[in-house]
């Protein structure tokens, strides 16, 4: 089928390669040539494993494009991939999806499109891009007619893992109110759900997977699974949080907690680490739109606003236990290893080093960071604040006061720790996400603090 992706970042792009792959014609738009150019030297502006791999195998079916008539005048499916990024109300920002619904109106031609909104929206904003593209199309083509519906596709990507989430998905959930839309979406996916597709050497398909669940809905549901979907896993998170606070204080050790709880196959073990808590650009901007719109209908989301209190209060609990060991602030120097929002990605919205950094800062210390993918992105993108960087992660020790790891990045178990204490001014590490081995972090002449353990 010919497909168009409105958007190429982490979701737009990787849908884009993923269909293409699959057998379709795919023209990926975007209003940052900057990228298209980048993307049509084969080169992606983002990290995600794969990602290259997979843009080269899918390569003769697949353009990059900033022109609207080229990428959409002849697609049968349009995707809306766009952000939506919070305002400070805790609404999503729509203009990017409304210029994206105007283009859309203008440069259609096909005589029918299934226009598919991938980006996460508030519930009803189904309808609201049907009046946009229906407003737009009538202005540009008076008298002549094509039929278009919109449908909901919401996107359960991870990044870091999003080319597996998406070949080997455990739903697609498509929303519409038109039998054809869902019949045509299922036709697009056809290869996924039925798994017919040979999988790429590297991302191989994983033993006893046989069959993808699509699920079709009317659109307001689909809209509202996604919000549903990530609110739950932010309160998986939130909540063990919370237990572990409470583990510190009773002298139980939460990783026994959440190994203990997670095996009870209702509960399941995801999402049960107990750290520093969320960040990434979907979680907190998720949550409060989802407590916005309850808002608007009169009905406190009591249960999402606490698992967004308890994740706000991690980050502050942080700089608290490091404050309590070393007292004073002022003046400290402090290592940061990690600054994506999780490893293998190299987004920094909303990434928890960003916020502890900076309450250090505003604090009186100097901060020094080392990620091993985000750091070129971190120094352009926090240019502003007063964040230092490390080249290597040994680095970030030197002279330090403390170091705290915020993202568990796997290359850091190798890092030489009694090495590494030498020369550090003070032997103290905050294990923000419990990936350290305390065994031999004890062992290098370390002291180590980790959240959810009374030692
Ligand atoms: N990132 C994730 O893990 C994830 C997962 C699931 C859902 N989502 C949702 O998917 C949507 C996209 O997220 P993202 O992380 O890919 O965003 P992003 O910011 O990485 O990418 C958005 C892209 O859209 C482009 N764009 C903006 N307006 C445009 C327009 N009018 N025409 C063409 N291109 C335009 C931007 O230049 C950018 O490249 C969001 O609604 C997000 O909530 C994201």
């Amino acid at each position: 089928m010919k497909v168009a992706i409105i958007g190429t970042g982490y979701v737009g792009l990787t849908t884009g390669v993923t269909l293409a792959f699959l057998g379709h014609e795919v023209t990926c738009l975007d209003v940052d040539a900057a990228k298209i150019a980048q993307l049509n030297q084969g080169i992606s502006p983002i990290y995600e494993p794969h990602l290259d791999e997979l843009m080269k195998a899918a390569r003769s079916r697949l353009k990059f494009s900033t022109s609207a008539s080229d990428a959409l005048s002849q697609a049968e499916v349009i995707f809306i991939a766009v952000g939506t990024p919070s305002l400070a109300d805790g609404n999503p920002n729509l203009t990017y999806l409304k210029s994206a619904a105007e283009a859309v109106g203008e440069h259609i031609q096909n005589p029918y499109v299934v226009i598919v909104n991938k980006s996460t929206v508030p519930i009803g904003s189904g309808n609201w891009v049907e009046s946009l593209v229906r407003d737009a199309f009538r202005s540009k083509n008076s008298g002549s007619k094509s039929q278009f519906v919109v449908a909901s596709n919401p996107e359960f990507l991870r990044e870091g893992s999003a080319l597996q989430d998406m070949l080997y998905a455990d739903r697609v959930v498509v929303g519409s109110d038109d039998e054809k839309a869902i019949s045509t979406m299922r036709k697009l996916y056809q290869p996924l759900i039925e798994q017919t597709f040979t999988p790429p050497s590297f991302l191989p398909r994983p033993e006893n997977f046989k069959m993808v669940n699509f699920l079709s809905s009317d659109l307001q549901s689909a809209e509202l699974i996604k919000y549903a979907a990530n609110a739950f896993l932010a309160l998986k998170v939130s909540f063990i949080n919370e237990i572990s606070e409470l583990s510190e204080k009773v002298g139980a050790d939460i990783s026994h907690v959440a190994k203990g709880i997670g095996l009870d196959t209702r509960i399941g073990n995801k999402f049960l680490q107990a750290g520093l808590g969320w960040g990434g650009s979907c979680f907190a901007k998720d949550t409060a739109a989802l407590i916005s719109t309850g808002k608007e209908y009169g009905l406190p989301m009591v249960i999402t606003q606490a698992a967004k209190d308890v994740n706000t209060r991690q980050r502050i609990r942080m700089v608290e236990i490091l404050a309590n060991e070393l007292k004073i602030l002022k003046g400290r120097k402090i290592g940061i290893l990690g600054l994506a929002f999780k490893p293998f990605t190299d987004d920094l919205r909303d990434a928890p080093a960003f916020d502890v950094a900076q309450k250090l800062i505003d604090r009186g210390a100097k901060v020094i960071g080392f990620d091993p993918i985000a750091m070129n992105r971190a120094k352009k993108e926090w240019a502003q604040s007063e964040i230092q960087f490390a080249e290597t992660a040994e680095a970030v020790f030197e002279e330090a006061d403390a170091v705290l790891l915020i993202t568990e990045w796997p290359e850091f178990l190798d890092i030489n720790f009694s090495k590494s204490k030498e020369k550090m001014k003070n032997p103290l590490i905050l294990d923000g996400r419990n990936h350290l081995d305390p065994v031999a972090i004890k062992k290098a002449g370390l002291k180590m603090i980790t959240l959810g353990r009374s030692s």
